[in-house]
């Protein structure tokens, strides 16, 4: 079974292949928001993957709408399929200026 490691809070379990990234968060304790529940409507549960990203699902239509890629997954959306570490939360850059 895969390890998934949660760089930013400094936690790691063993998951069952096919968990979400989101479910992991939520079984390691990790605080992670989740506002839709997990049906891949909100995106605040934004993972930075860190490494590994190759053992997670593919980026299905859910994320393609969110214009998740090049690192960024929806947690809800993306499922552990081999050992891999995220941050939890990007909290998107705000150009105030
Ligand atoms: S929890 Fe809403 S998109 Fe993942």
């Amino acid at each position: 079974m895969p390890t998934i490691v949660f760089v930013n809070e400094g936690k790691a379990g063993v998951v069952a292949d096919g968990t979400t990234v989101l479910q992991a968060a939520l079984d390691l304790g990790v605080k992670i928001s989740h506002v839709c529940g997990g049906n891949g409507t909100c995106s605040t549960c934004r993972v930075e993957v860190v490494v590994g990203g190759e053992n997670l699902t593919a980026i299905n239509p859910q994320e393609k709408a969110y214009e998740m890629g090049d690192g960024k997954r929806l947690g809800c959306q993306a499922r552990v399929r081999g050992n891999c570490a995220v941050r939890a939360l990007m909290i998107p850059r705000v150009d105030l200026y």
